[in-house]
């Protein structure tokens, strides 16, 4: 494959949310090529999730949705699984754990042509064998990752001088998020994250494997360029981030300056 082909293999968006009228705006900027849900997103957005639900948002976005079953148990993931995929055959992705369940229930589905989207994938190594399972889509969790080897790291730091590992447990929560400390194990963090995405992919590529890599758990608008740049053939983003990508005062001020100058034209 060419370095061109690879690079517009990159960087589709998706859209993090149930939301009907959060879907249906974002998706007349033309930019969107999927969505993702969670039981979380269903239960804090106050939606349920129902054929009329799915129905909606494949009208509006005629691409892969992923509903993820609310269970950890092989059988649920079966069972609700076969029952989601019915609401939209053609677009459904069933959202399956990364763990042995999730990873069985990937090859059972697979035998009654239902995709899954083998979901909170914290490390290379579980990528590795969601990839290796067949899940159509892999989501690392970019920033639920980074959370947990920032903590990694400071905790490494924090056992040189402290020996009780419930103590720094409890510290964890208050290191202030401008210290050298923090910001020092933040950007190791980061850098391991991306890591991870870069691996993913690479591995991916290297070894025919057709799983697509999701990029999601997004909580900063920067997020999606970095994951882009970085190997993510898909984005997910909550909506928020969309709006904020979308602006730059730079651009309005100069549209309104080019506006402003063409008002004035006839007026010297
Ligand atoms: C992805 O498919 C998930 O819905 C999502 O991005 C979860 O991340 P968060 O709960 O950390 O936001």
């Amino acid at each position: 494959m060419s370095e061109f082909s690879k690079i517009m293999e990159k960087g589709k968006l998706f859209i993090d949310t149930a939301m009907i009228e959060e879907i249906s705006e974002v998706a007349t900027w033309g930019i969107l090529s999927g969505v993702t849900t969670n039981p979380k997103i269903i239960a804090t957005q106050g939606v349920e999730m129902s054929p009329e639900l799915v129905k909606k948002i494949v009208d509006i976005v005629p691409g892969p949705v992923s509903l993820e079953v609310p269970s950890n148990d092989y059988e649920e993931f079966v069972r609700l699984g076969k029952l989601y995929h019915s609401y939209s055959p053609e677009h459904v992705v069933i959202k399956v754990a990364m763990n042995q369940q999730g990873l069985k229930a990937t090859k059972e589905l697979a035998k009654f042509g239902i995709p899954t989207n083998i979901t909170a994938v914290y490390t290379f190594d579980q990528a590795v064998l969601a990839g290796r399972a067949g899940g159509k889509f892999v989501s690392l969790f970019y920033n639920r990752i980074i959370d947990t080897k920032r903590d990694e790291f400071l905790t490494v730091q924090l056992s040189k001088t402290i020996a009780d590992k419930a103590v720094i447990l409890s510290i964890l929560p208050s290191i202030k998020k401008d210290s050298e400390l923090y910001l020092e194990a933040d950007k190791k963090a980061r850098d391991f994250a991306n890591n991870d995405i870069r691996r993913t992919r690479e591995f991916f590529d290297s070894h025919g494997i057709k799983s697509e890599i999701i990029v999601g758990s997004i909580r900063h608008y920067t997020d999606v360029s970095t994951a882009i740049e970085h190997g993510a053939h898909i984005v997910t983003v909550p909506t928020k981030f969309f709006t904020e990508m979308s602006f730059h005062p730079g651009t309005e001020k100069t549209i309104q300056e080019f506006n402003d100058a063409y008002a004035a034209r006839n007026k010297k």
